[in-house]
């Protein structure tokens, strides 16, 4: 996403001695900018309704309701942002960690508003490393009854890898970067990259 302002945020938060009070207002800002461009092609109908001086035919949403699904713990960073954009969206949380031996993901929580499979999903998460995360929270949004045609991925950074297996294991789920970066180092830290998101958002290491 080559928006002026999203790209000038990228960077004060990529450099290394940005705190973390400043990375988390701007990745809430970037979120924020991030969230009016994935909503592009919501749908739109028409209404009558009355100015103080006439009736008149005017557009409103006419889709489906949104849930905005963040992927723990750093996806909760780019909540604000788009609770920002839209107020009414419902929230559902993703937990999940690896598994040291498999080194598989694995769900420790999900808590998930009722109504998933009648609304437009918006997963959030900082970081598409590897793709592991992502493919486990669609699949646990699948599980539950979710079309992976309703959800969007959105990501601060994403490595080429993460963009390719995410794809490969979900066509239709469109992905959002503010950044497309060179590639993983061989701890699957994404390089340039900004280090790890859920570190920096709530200053801990
Ligand atoms: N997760 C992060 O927080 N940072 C990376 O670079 C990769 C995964």
């Amino acid at each position: 996403m080559n928006h002026p302002l999203i790209q000038h945020k990228l960077t004060i938060i990529r450099e290394k001695d940005c705190g973390t009070k400043v990375f988390r207002e701007v990745v809430s800002e970037i979120a924020m900018l991030m969230a009016y461009e994935v909503t592009r092609d919501m749908p739109l109908e028409d209404i009558e309704i009355e100015t103080p001086l006439v009736k008149t035919t005017q557009k409103t949403l006419s889709g489906k309701k949104v849930a905005i699904i963040p992927i723990l713990r750093a996806g909760l960073g780019m909540v604000d942002g788009f609770l920002a954009m839209l107020p009414a969206a419902k929230v559902g949380h993703i937990g999940m960690y690896r598994d040291h031996d498999t080194l598989e993901p694995v769900e420790y929580f999900v808590k998930l508003p009722t109504d998933i499979q009648e609304r437009q999903l918006f997963i959030v998460d900082p970081m598409l490393a590897t793709g592991g995360s992502a493919i486990a929270a669609i699949e646990a949004l699948e599980k539950r009854g979710a079309s992976p045609s309703s959800m969007k991925f959105i990501c601060l950074v994403a490595a080429p890898e993460g963009v390719e297996a995410l794809h490969a294991a979900y066509p239709d789920v469109d992905i959002y970067a503010a950044s497309l970066d060179e590639r993983l180092d061989e701890n699957s830290y994404i390089l340039p990259g900004l280090g790890d998101a859920g570190d920096r958002l709530f200053g801990t290491k």
